[in-house]
């Protein structure tokens, strides 16, 4: 009946509150999880990384994802959940190769414990996750576990091109679009997909959500690119130009490469060559990118997916719902860490 309800436009108000409210339900419910003592190097990582300040956004997408197809955020509840905690999966395992020593602004797991506790423990929350997807009130299991095997071997072939391309000399821009859209497009649209099928979506409703799922998702990881460097300091929780320390073939980095010359295409490419730089030499890398003109290059690509986004929902039956998925894609794009 929800489609025949008149309803009021949703506000950016709106959807931060509903944001806040579904932000703490999420939270309640994970701190309820992995509530087993021993042995401790396996259960107490899991605990640690989700009391982290995750930003809750694909659980977030996955309820408002059921409400957009006049389901409920109730029967997709164990759904979200289960994509957060695959979620903070990727993110141990990540923490690990990317050698980073800093997530949520405090060590990494596999700094604070050691590398074996972080793979163990990362394992057990991949079985953890589809205990609860199974758990879900939905005669639609079958389909809930398989769009969550796709997006987690997705993943992985994201994360070995992600590591692939730190070698590759000769990278070019869409080698790095499709690289992102497997590493962290998919569970974005995994999430939404699955929210989808929690809230018994037709297969065109489903579609929809992927598309609207695959464009945030590059938005996303485009943004949390440039935030990798020019986020404020200590707001991203993470070690400051991690990726050009590292190496790693950002779009800022490849767009860079292209609009610039002489010393500054030379330290540029030096990043390519010597896959990395040095920490100290971060405010430089930093400095070319505000000269060159790819900070500015960059914006309009995230804004132009997120447009994109916009309108791939407009499929979608329940203005409401539709409307504060559109309105949580544009409060993502204005995210600062
Ligand atoms: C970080 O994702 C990993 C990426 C795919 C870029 P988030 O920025 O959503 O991580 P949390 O959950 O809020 O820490
Ligand atoms: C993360 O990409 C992708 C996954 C976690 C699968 P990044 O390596 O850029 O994520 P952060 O910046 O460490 O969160
Ligand atoms: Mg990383
Ligand atoms: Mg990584
Ligand atoms: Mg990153």
């Amino acid at each position: 009946m929800k489609d025949f309800i008149m309803t009021m436009p949703i506000t950016q108000e709106l959807v931060e509150k509903k944001y806040h409210l579904y932000h703490s339900l999420i939270n309640n419910a994970l701190g309820k999880c992995f509530d087993r003592e021993s042995p401790v190097m396996l259960y107490a990582p899991a605990r640690y990384i989700l009391e982290g300040k995750g930003k809750r956004i694909r659980p977030f997408l996955t309820l408002l994802a059921s409400e957009a197809v006049c389901g409920s955020s109730e029967e997709a509840l164990n759904v979200a959940l289960a994509v957060e905690i695959l979620h903070n999966f990727t993110l141990i395992h990540d923490d690990i190769m990317d050698q980073a020593e800093l997530r949520h602004g405090r060590l990494t797991v596999h700094k604070k414990w050691n590398i074996n506790a972080a793979i163990l423990s990362g394992d057990m929350m991949i079985a953890y996750a589809y205990e609860l997807a199974l758990k879900a009130k939905s005669n639609r299991h079958p389909e809930l576990i398989h769009i969550l095997n796709d997006a987690n071997i997705t993943i992985c072939e994201g994360q070995a091109l992600d590591m692939e391309l730190e070698e590759k000399k000769e990278t070019t821009i869409t080698d790095y679009l499709d690289m992102i859209a497997k590493k962290t497009g998919r569970l974005i649209s995994a999430a939404l997909e699955a929210g989808g099928v929690a809230g018994n979506a037709t297969e065109d409703q489903l579609s929809a959500l992927v598309l609207f799922g695959e464009k945030i998702g590059r938005a996303f990881q485009i943004q949390d690119d440039y935030l990798d460097i020019m986020a404020d300091n200590g707001k991203s929780g993470k070690i400051v130009g991690g990726d050009v320390i590292n190496g790693k073939k950002t779009y800022l980095l490849l767009r860079s490469l292209e609009l610039t010359s002489g010393a500054e295409h030379d330290l540029l490419n030096s990043i390519i060559i010597n896959k990395g730089i040095g920490a100290e030499r971060v405010p430089e890398v930093k400095a070319i990118y505000k000269r060159c003109g790819v900070l500015e290059e960059t914006a309009a690509l995230i804004n132009r997916n997120t447009e994109e986004a916009l309108t791939a929902l407009e499929t979608l039956p329940y203005a409401e719902g539709r409307e504060y998925l559109q309105g949580y894609a544009n409060i993502l794009i204005k995210r600062d860490f």
